[in-house]
């Protein structure tokens, strides 16, 4: 069927009458045709909008890019409403039920799930690039006894970058490749590192017989043993963890991954930006919160009690809400599946009768169901992770160990789309224009405000 075609006020496209929006500008009357595509308007079509020749142009305001695709991505499709969770088209579940955590990863960066010489080869590469350069461990023995995990994770994922300088070459396959191989084998590596470091042990190198999973636990438990042998379903339930955490399309670090490689720094720094966004107790580091908020509950009893404060606002239901999904997280559901098989092993922890009590109660309570508030990936994460005997500072490092597939299929897919520029958002300024400067000796304080606006302390004060 015919559609009827308007041309673009800046000339740039056609935009078919169903496929268009159409703007009356009331400051001007003028009315302008904006092209539809893919469910989106483009920022930068609003720019044609002024009130006379000198005007900027109208722009888009959206600071927590609440409604603002940054990007074309084919990795991860996520159906917040309906709950659906795919990678690269492959559910979720599917995966967690008959995949591993590095087939997946290879799925995330290729695109496809691998043949069967593929996939050995893949293993291969990875398992063959898990040692470190020793200098890493001298880095990491700089630190003080209790540094934070994350903290030590995020500064030897970015000094990676000064042993690998040619991936700086951010157009040479070659060098991306390697950059993605040796960025999945070393982060377990760097991650067990930091917790040995913390516990004042020595490091464990990899064992390169052991599974991805089961090498990460015998770095990290391994002891007096010639050889550690890891519990099958213990190195499967981090598998399938691992799986679950691997990518979720915009995130926060996945933003921050990209918006870092966008300046087409090497992807080192890239993914250590991911870390540091990571580490946040609004996105990874929610899972050591969830611990500590159950530990802060002490009891069933107290349950009721704390969902009060949280609706009176005193407190945030930790592991609970998803920018995403309005609908139970369905990395959530599968998780809880797999904490039985991990108390088995580990006997039963007794904050998952405090977590079940608190999900019992939220899903029945008002508060909760109007604003559809589930439980996320991480309410039942740091059950596990403290089965495993990790300590809290820990969980977000078990969450930036499988990020790291995520994070490189992102900025692999951005070094690579004719799309990216770098990023570099616009503001709306609300600062002075146009002072004359003071001479120090004639200045006077002029109000309280400038400090309370920055909410840092007044320096003549204290
Ligand atoms: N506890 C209590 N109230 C909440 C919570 C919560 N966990 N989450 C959202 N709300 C309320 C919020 O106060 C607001 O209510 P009102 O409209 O009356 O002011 C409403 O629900 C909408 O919340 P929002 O803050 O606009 O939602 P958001 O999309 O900006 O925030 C979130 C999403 C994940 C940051 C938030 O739900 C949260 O802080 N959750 C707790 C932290 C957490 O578990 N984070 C892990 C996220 S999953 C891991 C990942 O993928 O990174």
């Amino acid at each position: 069927m015919a559609e009827e075609q308007t041309e673009r006020e800046d000339g740039g496209g056609v935009a078919t009458a169903k496929d268009s929006l159409t703007v009356t500008d009331n400051r001007t009357g003028e009315t302008y045709d904006v092209e539809i595509s893919d469910g989106t308007v483009k920022a930068m079509d609003f720019r044609q909008i002024k009130v006379d020749e000198d005007d900027f142009g109208l722009m888009t305001y959206d600071p927590a890019f609440t409604n603002t695709a940054s990007c074309r991505s084919s990795v991860c499709y996520i159906d917040g409403d309906a709950g659906i969770l795919e990678y690269r088209g492959y559910p979720i579940e599917e995966l967690c039920e008959r995949s591993t955590y590095l087939e997946v990863a290879y799925l995330l960066i290729y695109g496809e799930l691998p043949t069967q010489a593929q996939l050995d080869e893949w293993i291969f590469e990875i398992t063959h690039h898990t040692f470190v350069h020793e200098n890493i461990k001298k880095f990491v023995e700089g630190f003080r006894y209790d540094a934070h995990p994350m903290g030590m994770l995020l500064a030897t994922v970015g000094a990676l970058s000064t042993f690998y300088p040619d991936a700086k070459n951010i157009d040479d396959r070659l060098e991306r490749h390697m950059a993605a191989v040796r960025l999945i084998a070393k982060v377990p590596t760097l991650a067990a590192f930091a917790y040995r470091h913390n516990l004042g042990l020595p490091y464990v190198y990899p064992d390169n017989d052991l599974s991805y999973p089961g090498n990460f636990l015998s770095m990290m438990f391994k002891m007096t043993e010639v050889k550690y042998e890891p519990d099958p379903r213990l190195t499967r339930a981090l598998d399938v963890l691992w799986i679950l955490h691997a990518d979720h399309e915009q995130n926060c670090s996945t933003n921050a991954v990209r918006g870092v490689g966008s300046s087409q720094v090497d992807p080192y720094s890239a993914a250590a930006a991911g870390v540091a966004a990571l580490y946040g107790p609004l996105h990874g580091g929610a899972n050591e919160a969830v611990l500590r908020m159950l530990e802060r509950i002490e009891s069933v009893d107290n349950v009721p009690a704390f969902l009060d404060g949280v609706k009176n606002r005193e407190e945030r239901l930790m592991g609970f809400g998803h920018r995403v999904y309005k609908n139970y997280d369905p990395r959530a559901r599968i998780i809880k599946q797999h904490v039985d098989e991990v108390f088995e092993v580990t006997g039963k922890n007794p904050k998952l009768d405090i977590a079940t009590e608190l999900e019992k109660h939220a899903l029945e309570d008002d508060y909760f169901v109007e604003r559809k508030l589930y439980p996320n990936v991480d309410f039942y994460s740091g059950l596990i992770y403290e089965a495993l005997n990790l300590p809290p500072d820990m969980f977000t490092v078990m969450f930036a160990i499988p990020r790291t597939s995520g994070w490189i299929a992102q900025w692999l897919e951005m070094v690579t789309d004719e799309e990216t520029k770098i990023a570099r958002p616009r503001q709306i300024y609300t600062g002075a224009r146009e002072l004359s400067y003071v001479d120090i000796g004639a200045r006077e304080q002029r109000t309280e405000k400038p400090v309370a606006e920055t909410n840092l302390i007044d320096p003549a004060k204290h």
